[in-house]
């Protein structure tokens, strides 16, 4: 691992040339949306409003522009355009999200709401048409109101509320779709709607109890795949994962401090999630962490809750493949232990110092740098961790203020899916698929219409919404057609 990185240090400095060798023909191309930030008709066909419809509502300082997503690109009208994108672009996959409360407008079983079932049957019919896998995320970030009001993934009932939606997704919709997923970045979940958080994903929260977020998602996740598995997966025969994110976290140095910090970060941001699902149970650190801290505040208990012995062997398992989102990386260095805080942070209790250096490139999102050759050691670290699972990445982009800088977008998109075809080749890492993030412009969560992450622009300015395809958008469809990044492959 430490040779990967000064390897790959050396690369970088001296320039890295783009790997000339073809993608299997299996190996998947695609992009991602979410529910919430492309189909608008928020309150259409029996739509019941999520928690982010109500927070913005009530209060739209919280988005930068002080839009809202009532509209957004209008997806749920124009699907079929959404599709036919991506058909030019020779899409091999769409990963995009059910709103939960379409589906269920009480959030809990019950009620199924048919119009809801209706937009994704026909979205999932047009994708078939056009040869496209549809790649289903459950949950990304839209939860009903109805069940944010007892508290969300506070509650210990969000793991039977999840599941039961979960069940009613795989009845209706899975001898279509292979692939799903549970939940789009728990840790951006928990953090940000639950914790001190980085990225506000939910907001308006309680800013306590991330790690009882952390619980009872990993027990909703690991309960929907086993109903999965149990009941569906014989006649449906697809996957099941969660899209885990993270940045590679690498040592500042190669001091052995700096590499236990480093690891301890990974561990903390991804091997919380992971380890459970992938190996069993909280990761040792973490664990006694967070335990010692709590002690130290006069707690008689972890905040951290613990996972009963059967809770760990149910969870364990519960997955099909390594879904990944990553958009960048950070440095870490040791440093002393922070000091006893109250209100508690998740930061203090990793206790240790991230960083980017000022030379790497930055771009209108404060946490993205442009380092795609870190890619390779958090690719390595995934295998070695965790058994060499096959790997999906089902989040990487680059975002952009107003549509300026799409080289910049096609250079990141070539240069990441180089390093991820040289992991391939050169450290026999299993990658099954790259997915962009995003088909098109969309609303970017409190960044509102101000980020734009799109293969295709659209024209906020007026209610045609109009698409319109980017120069990285040709290259990345060149790229899937060919399986090659240069003009001609080996
Ligand atoms: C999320 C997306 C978001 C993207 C860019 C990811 O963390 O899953 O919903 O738009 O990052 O910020």
């Amino acid at each position: 691992m430490q040779f990967i990185v000064i390897a790959l240090i050396l690369q970088v400095c001296l320039g890295q040339d783009i790997n000339d060798n073809s993608f299997p023909d299996d190996f998947m191309f695609g992009t991602a949306t979410a529910a919430f930030q492309i189909e608008g008709a928020w309150n259409e066909d029996g739509k019941s409003p999520s928690n982010w419809d109500v927070d913005i509502h009530n209060n739209n300082s919280i988005v930068a522009d002080g839009n809202n997503a009532d509209i957004a690109c209008d997806s749920y009208h124009k699907y079929k355009e959404d599709v036919a994108m991506m058909k030019a672009m020779n899409m091999n996959h769409y990963r995009f999200s059910i709103a939960w409360t379409r589906i269920l407008p009480n959030g809990y079983g019950g009620e199924v709401n048919q119009k809801g079932i209706n937009y994704y049957k026909n979205l999932i019919k047009e994708l078939q048409l056009n040869d496209i896998q549809p790649f289903v995320t459950i949950f990304h970030w839209d939860l009903p109101q109805t069940l944010q009001d007892y508290g969300g993934l506070l509650n210990d009932s969000f793991v039977d509320w999840f599941s039961e939606y979960s069940t009613v997704l795989f009845r209706h919709f899975g001898d279509d779709v292979k692939w799903w997923i549970t939940f789009n970045e728990p840790q951006s979940v928990c953090s940000g709607g639950y914790g001190a958080g980085i990225v506000p994903p939910l907001i308006k929260s309680p800013a306590i109890g991330e790690y009882q977020c952390v619980h009872n998602l990993i027990k909703a996740h690991a309960k929907a795949w086993r109903i999965y598995d149990q009941q569906f997966r014989k006649t449906q025969k697809g996957k099941v994962s969660i899209s885990l994110n993270t940045h590679s976290h690498l040592p500042a140095t190669d001091s052995k401090e700096n590499r236990t910090a480093a690891e301890t970060q990974q561990l903390f941001q991804l091997g919380i999630y992971a380890n459970p699902i992938y190996l069993g149970d909280y990761p040792e650190i973490v664990k006694t962490r967070i335990a010692a801290r709590s002690k130290a505040e006069g707690r008689s208990q972890s905040r951290l809750p613990a996972f009963t012995r059967d809770e760990i062997d149910f969870i364990r398992g519960t997955y099909d493949f390594f879904a990944l989102n990553v958009y960048s990386a950070y440095l870490v260095n040791s440093i002393a232990e922070p000091p006893v805080t109250d209100p508690p942070s998740n930061w203090a209790d990793i206790g240790v110092n991230t960083y980017q250096p000022d030379d790497w490139e930055k771009t209108s999102a404060e946490h993205i740098k442009v380092v795609p050759w870190t890619i390779r050691p958090l690719l390595n670290w995934i295998a070695s961790h965790y058994n060499n699972p096959g790997i999906v990445i089902t989040e990487n982009g680059y975002p952009s203020w107003n549509g300026d800088k799409d080289d910049r977008r096609l250079y990141y998109i070539k240069n990441y899916l180089s390093y991820i075809r040289t992991t391939m080749e050169e450290d026999g890492v299993k990658v099954l698929g790259y997915t962009v993030w995003t088909l098109l412009d969309n609303f970017e969560w409190t960044s509102g219409f101000t980020q734009k992450f799109g293969l295709y622009e659209v024209d906020f300015k007026t209610l045609k919404r109009t698409r319109t395809p980017r120069p990285s958008s040709i290259f990345y469809g060149k790229v899937s057609k060919t399986r090659c990044l240069v003009e001609k492959c080996k």
